[in-house]
């Protein structure tokens, strides 16, 4: 499973890239709002991120609009940036024939905010290339989100939709993480992307016994050195 990172934060979008485990970067208006994000800047800012990240590693950059046609106008705009963006559109009326033009065009979509099996299928046939269900936001409502997540995998990756396939799409991005227990079942569950706040990415990095061990070497270390 590949890891992208869910902020629009330069410096934690860095600071992830120097890991060397970067395969992509989503953003939405919240988290863009979040960063102190101007309407001025928006186009600047996604660039800022594709170049810190490089042409192969896509960048979602969700549109606002409500129409198709202003949702096709912003999507060929953003398209237009960087050759490694994606434009995000959330699942509803108005982005089912926005994603399919835009899929015609050879432009890629994130479609997002995905809560169920029959949105995820229906993105996928309207031509998204990445797919995005969301865990964390069913888990804040007392549901079961991995289950959800679950139920999108089995149900996308039984057909072919004749977009993206050549480039292994559609692919499901499991969105809304909050755990590294959300990251860990995404991968068994046969998710292909998980994108992860910067803090639950540092969280998948720590076990209490690595710590432990860590002390222990340390201190074993110790003994040599003092005895030389
Ligand atoms: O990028 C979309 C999604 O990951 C947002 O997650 O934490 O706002 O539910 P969250």
């Amino acid at each position: 499973m590949k890891f992208f990172i869910d902020t629009a934060n330069l410096d934690d979008i860095k600071a992830a890239a120097d890991w060397g485990i970067l395969s992509g970067v989503t953003t939405n208006p919240t988290l863009y709002a979040r960063c102190g994000g101007t309407l001025a800047d928006f186009e600047s800012h996604m660039v800022k991120i594709c170049k810190i990240v490089g042409n192969d590693v896509p960048v979602s950059a969700e549109s606002c609009a409500t129409t198709t046609e202003d949702m096709i106008a912003d999507g060929e705009r953003l398209a237009a940036l960087a050759p490694n963006i994606v434009v995000k559109l959330p699942i509803c009326e108005a982005a089912l024939p926005a994603t399919h033009a835009l899929a015609k065009k050879g432009i890629r979509v994130n479609m997002t905010l995905i809560f169920s099996v029959t949105q995820a299928l229906l993105a996928a046939r309207a031509g998204a290339r990445y797919i995005s269900p969301f865990v964390g936001r069913f888990d804040d409502i007392a549901e079961d989100g991995l289950h959800e997540l679950e139920a999108v995998v089995d149900a996308v990756k039984n057909f072919d939709y004749g977009y993206w396939e050549q480039e292994g799409g559609p692919e499901i991005i499991t969105a809304s993480v909050r755990t590294p227990n959300h990251v860990a079942q995404a991968a068994l569950l046969g998710a292909d992307i998980a994108t992860v706040p910067f803090g639950a990415l540092k969280k998948c990095l720590l076990h209490p016994l690595t710590n432990q061990g860590l002390a222990a070497f340390e201190a074993d270390w110790k003994k040599v050195t003092e005895q030389a």
